[in-house]
């Protein structure tokens, strides 16, 4: 039988170079079924849902990523609740979380809106795809505190070996993608080593970080098998066994 995998966070909506189609399509042929798109901001809600609307095997999540929580509003989070009510296809709340890479001057309003994204998720007893560059204290310290029985999901898990620990105690999902691939990423490898399989999931993160031999390229869904394969050799097992748990955690996670 042919593997199975999800690609669990992945912006086809993002990708101008490939068409629709032929994204879905060169995934079908790999094996990667089914596609969950994060959300950026509010603008990309509807192009999103149409997507999903195309497609029986994409699905969706709402939410606004830590760069943008300045366009916040009241409204944002009425729209977020009506759609997240009135789709089904919307599976979680995400990308939500904090980013403290590119621009420190707005963290405390990063926090808030990531506090109230949180809040919503719980509400709506969705999952949350939480993103957290350089702010790995924090955003553990917030879900810990915040979080009331919504499921967690680290997308492109960047921290050590021992911050994963810290994360798989608490009862978090780490997805790993393209990175894992990368020659000089030894934190990553000892991260897919060390982690139990039952807390792992696979993703792209297209159209960015495309793994070896694409690296640099365009990414794309169809990518994920070669990210299973990479932590299957680090792993010293078969990539069937890396995409029977990835897949189960997932369909498990998102209910999909
Ligand atoms: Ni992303």
């Amino acid at each position: 039988m042919k593997n199975y995998f999800i690609d669990t966070h992945s912006h086809i909506d993002m990708i101008e170079d490939v068409e629709l189609d032929s994204i879905i399509n060169g995934a079908k042929e790999v094996g990667v079924e089914k596609i969950i798109i994060p959300a950026a901001n509010e603008s990309s809600f509807e192009p999103m849902l149409e997507i999903c609307s195309k497609f029986e095997n994409v699905y969706c999540m709402l939410g606004i990523f830590p760069e943008e929580v300045k366009t916040w509003s009241d409204k944002t989070e009425e729209k977020i609740i009506n759609l997240a009510k009135s789709n089904d296809k919307v599976v979680g709340i995400g990308e939500i979380g904090l980013d403290y890479y590119w621009d420190t001057s707005f963290t405390a309003l990063q926090k808030q809106i990531f506090i109230k994204q949180i809040e919503i998720a719980n509400e709506l007893k969705l999952p949350i795809a939480v993103h957290d560059r350089e702010a790995h204290k924090d955003t553990f310290d917030i879900i810990t505190k915040y979080n009331k029985g919504s499921d967690v999901l680290l997308h492109c898990f960047s921290g050590s070996v021992e911050f994963a620990r810290e994360c798989i105690k608490a009862g978090f999902y780490l997805a790993l993608g393209g990175v894992v691939t990368f020659k000089n990423a030894k934190k990553m490898k000892e991260v897919a080593i060390d982690m139990p399989l039952e807390r792992l999931m696979l993703e792209t993160d297209a159209p960015y970080l495309a793994p070896v031999p694409y690296r640099g390229k365009t990414n794309q869904p169809k990518y994920i098998p070669i990210i299973a394969q990479e932590i299957a050799n680090l792993r010293n097992t078969n990539v069937e066994e890396i995409a029977k748990y990835t897949t189960e955690n997932a369909e498990k996670v998102f209910k999909i």
